[in-house]
């Protein structure tokens, strides 16, 4: 029997787990990684922090993935561009979407997109060298920033904002980036969480990182950490907050040491309004109280108590949002591809649709960290195998010919495996001289150019 040809979509964690598990299966399976990027590894290339480099060494494992027989990358390929779902469809015996989750949330407030007021998804695109990213200039001359919410990307772009040159100069992050920042007269970074510290979403480990950095002071004012009673009986039962606020109360008794920067964590606290004469000058908060919804979530409601701080640049930092894919069911309200477990569902009903799976943030939302993606992706990969074993999946005879012919007819300039070491191996070695892990190409010339140099000299 001919190999079950699976296309993947998307080549995160999500995308390579799946990969993974498909390729280490007792079924004969071919995978195509479809990618939209020249370059894969989704947002362990394009999100992790850049003063993280241990985290991006996930990427070995995708590399393991990449070197199976079987497997395919085909990069700078986008479904819904180049490739449409009915394509996949006629292409391939089963269609895997992982395409993470592409924008942002919206506050939805008034002077939202005055310029100097920036969603964190475009400032982490821009400092980690997306390509679609490289043309936005972010003007940091500023005092006072502020970030809006309480999660790891709000502490990200915070630390990333207060790093001092000595701390920038050994990453990955662009030379613009680290030039940038290290520029910066920023003096204050205050980070605003809608609910209180019992509720924030940073994790234990980021947040001490925060009392940790070279060039910047941690303040908290104690009279924001006095817990409501909802909120302490809550504790009880959440490690990670219990230990947050273990950090956050030892960072509210800290002296200031007169370092350059200082972060400042407040809570309770929603932006209102954002002013500014052509530019962001001010932004309005509200403060907060909490209030037990019917299902028991502790929910910021507001006060009439506001006040106005004084700023220059504003980092929205309230969560990412999935982007619908044309003719793949989509549900608005959470951001994800309508789905069971990872079986795609179709749009009139709970019926799962014959041979559409999903994983990683279009799956589940844009939460969990990288491993939490690998039990997702083998969630549906043992789902996919189910219905093969149950006959409702079996391999029709495509051919990875057939996928080569329809891209070559449509004028597809695509990124093989071997064009991405290309460029691996050149950002590797540019970055080794400098003693940085890598010098990003952050140009989609460059980066296809130095694909297909490769392609040329070894073809
Ligand atoms: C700023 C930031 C920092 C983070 N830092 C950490 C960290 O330090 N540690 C940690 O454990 N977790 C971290 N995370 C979480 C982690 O990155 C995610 O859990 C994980 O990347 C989600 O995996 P995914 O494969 O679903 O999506 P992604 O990683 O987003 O991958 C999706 C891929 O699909 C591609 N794609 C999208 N649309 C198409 C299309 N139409 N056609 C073809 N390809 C497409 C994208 O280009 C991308 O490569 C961070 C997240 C963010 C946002
Ligand atoms: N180092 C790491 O391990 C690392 C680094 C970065 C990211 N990640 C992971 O990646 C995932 C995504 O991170 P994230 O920070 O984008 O998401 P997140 O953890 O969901 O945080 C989003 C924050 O935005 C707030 N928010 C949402 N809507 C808001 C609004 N209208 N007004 C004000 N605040 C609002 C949320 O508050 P509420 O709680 O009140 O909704 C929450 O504090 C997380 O699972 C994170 O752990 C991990």
């Amino acid at each position: 029997m001919s190999a079950l040809r699976v296309a993947v979509v998307g080549s995160g964690p999500a995308g390579f787990y799946a990969a993974g598990a498909l390729l280490d299966s007792d079924i004969s399976v071919e995978v195509d990684m479809i990618e939209r990027l020249p370059t894969p590894w989704g947002l362990v290339r394009l999100g992790v922090a850049p003063d993280h480099p241990k985290l991006k060494s996930v990427s070995r494992a995708f590399e393991r993935v990449a070197d199976k027989p079987g497997f395919r990358f085909l990069g700078n390929v986008e479904v819904g561009r180049d490739l449409t779902h009915d394509d996949l469809l006629r292409l391939y015996d089963a269609v895997l979407y992982a395409v993470g989750a592409q924008t942002d949330r919206r506050l939805g407030i008034p002077g939202e997109d005055l310029p100097g007021s920036w969603s964190a998804t475009e400032f982490v695109a821009w400092y980690n060298g997306h390509p679609e990213y490289q043309h936005l200039t972010f003007d940091l001359d500023a005092e006072r920033v502020v970030v809006i919410g309480n999660g790891n990307v709000a502490l990200d772009v915070a630390r990333m904002l207060a790093l001092t040159p000595e701390e920038l100069a050994p990453t990955d992050a662009t030379d613009a980036a680290i030039e940038a920042i290290g520029a910066s007269p920023i003096r204050e970074i205050v980070i605003v969480g809608r609910r209180g510290p019992a509720q924030a979403s940073f994790t234990t480990t980021e947040l001490k990182e925060m009392g940790e950095l070279a060039g910047a002071d941690i303040a908290v004012d104690p009279a924001e950490l006095v817990l409501d009673p909802a909120s302490e009986a809550a504790l009880a039962g959440d490690t990670n907050a219990r230990r947050n606020l273990d950090v956050l109360r030892a960072f509210s008794e800290r002296v200031a040491t007169g370092k350059p920067k200082t972060i400042r964590l407040r809570f309770l606290l929603s932006p209102v309004e954002i002013f500014g004469d052509g530019r962001v000058e001010r932004i309005e908060l509200v403060r907060n109280r909490l209030e037990e919804d019917p299902r028991g979530r502790l929910v910021a409601v507001a006060t009439d108590e506001r006040e106005t701080l004084a700023c220059e640049l504003v980092f929205r930092s309230i969560g990412y949002r999935g982007v619908a894919l044309a003719d793949v069911p989509f549900d608005e309200r959470h951001g994800t591809i309508s789905n069971d477990r990872g079986r795609v569902l179709a749009a009139d009903g709970n019926e799962p649709l014959r041979a559409v799976y999903c994983a990683g943030w279009i799956k589940r939302g844009p939460t969990g960290i990288i491993g939490t993606n690998k039990k997702d992706a083998t969630e549906t990969v043992q789902l996919l195998l189910e219905d093969v074993r149950d006959g409702r999946l079996e391999p029709r005879g495509t051919t990875a010919e057939g996928v080569d012919a329809l891209l070559d007819e449509r004028g597809i300039r695509r990124v093989v495996h071997t064009g991405w070491l290309a460029i691996d191996e050149r950002e590797r070695a540019a970055g080794e001289k400098l003693g940085r892990p890598r010098v990003k190409l952050v140009s989609w010339d460059e980066l296809l150019e130095t694909a297909e140099t490769f392609a040329a000299e070894t073809g």
